[in-house]
């Protein structure tokens, strides 16, 4: 039902280094995470890139934004001062050499499809081919990245283009079709809000036969309380509190 690590770093490394970068999963191998989380969008040429937000602004310095940025431009943008000086000039990375990095450091993926508003099909055909074409060689199903996303239309497109590939519907508070939703889109997970979860939603989810992982958990007691819900795996900013092998 959920076959990958039950512990995963937020973001590539969570809070102790700018979120989406290589750095974060260079931090997150330090803590002794080989598990990662991380955001997939389409440059305007087409080119995944890990990042977190459409706009420019808050990770990337200045105006514009992903959509509208060639990746050629995007990779020359600086993603980590905003995080600290010592960050500064840490690129906006390419997906490709991104996974290849966790392929190479054993990291297993959690690959969210984020895609800019209305590129939702664009970037889960991208996600799924190009996952598709870097595992090619894998025979452990478990060793596959999972591809998740809040995106229903991007997740049917993934489907149609990489079907063998493993994907998990994300969701805020469960909606009352959650697992309509689930079924119709083949998942093998469901993805939630940990505030807006209960302990019968959890049992529910699982009873369903669905694996459910949880975001974004930085409390060790509430995490504790969740996995004792039946909750099968967290993401998590604190990789600093909450250490790999916590169960
Ligand atoms: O995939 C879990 C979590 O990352 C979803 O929310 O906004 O952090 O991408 P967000
Ligand atoms: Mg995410």
């Amino acid at each position: 039902m959920w076959p990958y690590p039950t512990m995963i770093a937020h973001r590539g490394g969570g809070t102790t280094a700018p979120e989406n970068t290589l750095a974060a999963l260079a931090a997150g191998l330090r803590h002794g995470y080989r598990a990662v989380e991380f955001d997939v969008m389409l440059s305007r040429d087409g080119i995944g890139v890990v990042i977190h937000d459409a706009d420019f602004g808050r990770t990337v310095p200045g105006s514009g934004s992903v959509p509208d940025t060639d990746a050629f431009d995007l990779v020359k943008r600086d993603a980590g001062g905003w995080f600290g000086a010592a960050f500064a000039g840490e690129p906006v990375p390419l997906f490709v050499p991104f996974a290849e990095y966790c392929k190479a450091h054993g990291i297993w993926m959690n690959v969210e499809i984020k895609p800019a508003p209305g590129h939702d099909e664009a970037t889960g055909r991208w996600v799924a081919g190009t996952v598709r074409t870097l595992f090619a060689r894998e025979t452990d199903s478990a060793g596959l990245p999972l591809l998740s996303s809040f995106s229903t239309a991007a997740l049917r497109a993934a489907r149609a283009a990489a079907p063998e590939l493993p994907r998990a519907i994300l969701f805020g508070a469960l909606p009352p079709d959650w697992e309509g939703q689930a079924r119709e889109l083949g998942v093998v997970a469901v993805h939630a809000d940990h505030r807006r979860l209960t302990p019968a939603l959890a049992q529910a989810v699982k009873s369903a036969g669905f694996g459910l992982f949880c975001y974004t958990v930085n409390d060790p007691a509430r995490a504790r309380t969740l996995l004792d819900w039946g909750v099968d795996a967290l993401c998590t900013d604190r990789i600093d509190l909450l250490p790999a092998d916590f169960i």
